[in-house]
């Protein structure tokens, strides 16, 4: 698997600057006091910057940022206190001591593991790093949606300080794979310099319908509890990009 994010990293906050963390975050304090209460002790895999890591220790949770890309984690452990914590590592394979009641993983990290051998490893590393009855969260692209409204071309442009970003996003189906090939080109140009650099990317994003995850979660010791909407816990439909399943330790 290609390393994503350490070309793009750096500018990762401010391309998603207007993603309403604090909403997720809510969002996913809400299920988890529905479904254990009593949870005190978070995973975060594929923890980014650590956006969702700080929100939810400011909500009195234990957390703990497992994450692959060094410069993404670098940027997180800035901010790393006691019950906040990152940890460099895959999360198919990383290791920790203690257990957790909650692993969550947010904004599609499982849908960058394209292969199905992936898959079963981290599912099975993830329910190994969990208490019996422990919850994983997380959100992927859905198959239906995707192949419904298809992936198109996305322009998006930005200004910071002293440079200009423009991110052109294009993307090509693998039909065959359950996988889109997302090609990102960054342009980066200095106001004062007058130059202009260029940074390209690919992120392969494995899409998933409900009944992929269902076995997926069977063959690694969960249970499906619920699929929806992420944030607005709308049934998924043709029109939902980003499905949220919870699943728990059986
Ligand atoms: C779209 S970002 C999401 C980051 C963060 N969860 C958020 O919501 O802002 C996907 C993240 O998953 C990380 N990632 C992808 N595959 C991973 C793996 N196998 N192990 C650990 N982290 C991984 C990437 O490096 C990246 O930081």
């Amino acid at each position: 698997m290609a390393l994503n994010f350490e070309k793009i990293g750096e500018y990762y906050d401010l391309f998603y600057q207007s993603k309403p963390y604090e909403d997720e975050v809510v969002y996913l304090d809400k299920q988890i006091k529905t479904l254990h209460p009593d949870a005190k002790t978070v995973v975060d895999l594929g923890s980014g910057t650590g956006v969702h890591a700080k929100l939810l220790h400011q909500k009195g949770y234990n957390v703990h940022g497992i994450e692959i890309s060094e410069k993404m984690f670098n940027i997180a452990n800035r901010e790393a206190k006691t019950g906040l914590s990152f940890q460099n590592a895959d999360i198919r394979s990383f290791k920790s001591e203690t257990k957790f009641d909650i692993a969550l993983s947010l904004f599609h990290v499982i849908s960058y593991l394209n292969d199905n051998q992936s898959l079963i490893e981290a599912f099975q590393n993830i329910n190994q790093h969990l208490h019996q009855g422990g919850l994983f969260i997380f959100d992927v692209w859905y198959s239906p949606a995707v192949y419904h409204q298809k992936p198109e071309t996305r322009v998006k442009r930005l200004e910071q300080g002293e440079v200009s970003i423009v991110r052109i996003a294009e993307s090509t189906m693998h039909i065959s794979k359950n996988m889109v090939e997302v090609n990102y080109e960054i342009l980066i140009k200095s106001f004062e310099t007058d130059e202009t650099d260029r940074l390209t990317e690919t992120h392969n994003m494995r899409h998933f319908s409900t009944p992929e995850i269902e076995l997926l979660a069977k063959l690694t010791n969960f249970e499906l509890l619920s699929s929806e909407e992420f944030l607005t816990g709308k049934a998924p439909s043709e029109d939902t990009w980003g499905v949220c399943y919870i699943l728990k330790k059986i």
